[in-house]
């Protein structure tokens, strides 16, 4: 069957669960794509850091130009995080012909309007599935499943890191700083663990969510975010008593034409949904306007839930369906545009 080369941009905690993918399931991917992709090259920061992996010495690079001049090369898997100098990189895969694929959600969210007309104005495409809700497939949701509906809300747990801490300081009694280092040698949590437990993340997740179901592009001040760093345990407990769970929730309504948009700990009633997500676990209600309400979950971040959603997208890229969620992305300019407010 036709190879198709692929390169590996960042062997991080994503990077390295994919790779392993790629290895050991190669006869898997190729039966369900038709094709053979085939890793041809990783880029790392530093080629000298041990890895997880066990990978041929001249596959691995520390020069990105490597895998630009490798003409043979039609996708990047682009897997490290931040905007620097994430977007540099990917605006040279881009013109370099490469499709990408990438879990970067603080790129995407920032700067997602440009490097998506980019991508169109070189015929290539960028697939986010992993971006958003870890192993959960929500892009592919509301971008073919809900094609459908005008949503009308998101309500949803997109941060895994403040999740599993809220989880086991509840019911383990866990100390905050505790936990939160857990979630980080579990590969959970943000290089900059700041931005999972400051609302960050869940907020850059929601603005992508936005954009996909509202057409409307939102940046990160437009709306108010508040995280879970400055909870008490004892808010916990009494929300418990009182027949509350706390939960970390992003919320995007459409109201009258306008959107309602925040994150904030939320006092979610113990028999609904979002209150029983426990762990790292993600959820995402889906309201529309032709299918009513529906509920999306499972794992959220960590090492092979991400990878998953990954190689969902590279199976896409290689089948030539990647360009199914553009038309959404990057012709939002021509919707009416949203006035944003504080969600109530
Ligand atoms: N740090 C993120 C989280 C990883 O905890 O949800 C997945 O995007």
């Amino acid at each position: 069957s036709e190879i198709v080369k692929i390169a590996l941009i960042g062997l991080g905690t994503v990077g390295t669960g994919v790779a392993r993918v790629l290895l050991e399931e190669s006869e898997r991917l190729t039966r369900r794509c038709g094709k053979q992709i085939k890793l041809a090259k990783v880029v790392v920061r530093d080629k000298s850091r041990p890895r997880h992996i066990d990978l041929p010495d001249e596959m691995v690079t520390d020069n990105l130009q490597d895998v630009l001049d490798d003409e043979s090369i039609q996708i990047a898997v682009q897997l490290i995080g931040g905007i620097n100098p994430a977007k540099d990189y990917m605006e040279r895969l881009l013109d370099s012909g490469k499709h990408v694929v990438s879990a970067n959600k603080a790129l995407l969210c920032e700067h997602g309007e440009e490097l998506f007309s980019r991508a169109r104005e070189q015929g290539r495409t960028i697939a986010f599935e992993a971006a958003v809700a870890g192993g959960v497939p929500i892009i592919h949701v509301l971008s073919q499943a809900m094609v459908g509906n005008q949503i009308t809300s998101i309500e949803a747990i997109l941060n895994g890191t403040s999740n599993f801490i809220l989880s086991e300081m509840f019911l383990g009694g866990r100390d905050y700083a505790d936990v939160l280092r857990e979630a980080q040698e579990l590969g959970y949590a943000e290089a900059d663990p700041a931005l999972d437990v400051d609302g960050t993340d869940a907020a850059q997740k929601l603005g992508l969510l936005t954009q996909l179901a509202f057409g409307t592009k939102v940046s990160l001040d437009q709306f108010p975010r508040q995280g879970i760093d400055k909870l008490p345990l004892e808010d916990l407990l009494y929300a418990d008593e009182l027949g509350y769970s706390v939960r970390l929730i992003a919320v995007a309504r459409l109201l009258n034409e306008q959107l309602e948009m925040h994150v904030q700990p939320t006092l979610v009633q113990l028999d609904k949904p979002l209150a029983q997500v426990s762990g790292v676990n993600n959820m995402v209600a889906l309201e529309g306007d032709v299918v009513g309400k529906t509920w999306y979950s499972g794992y959220g971040a960590g090492q092979n839930p991400t990878a998953s959603a990954v190689i969902a997208d590279l199976v896409d890229t290689v089948a030539g369906r990647s360009d199914l969620i553009f038309p959404f992305m990057d012709l939002w300019s021509d919707r009416p545009a949203r006035k944003v407010l504080p969600a109530e």
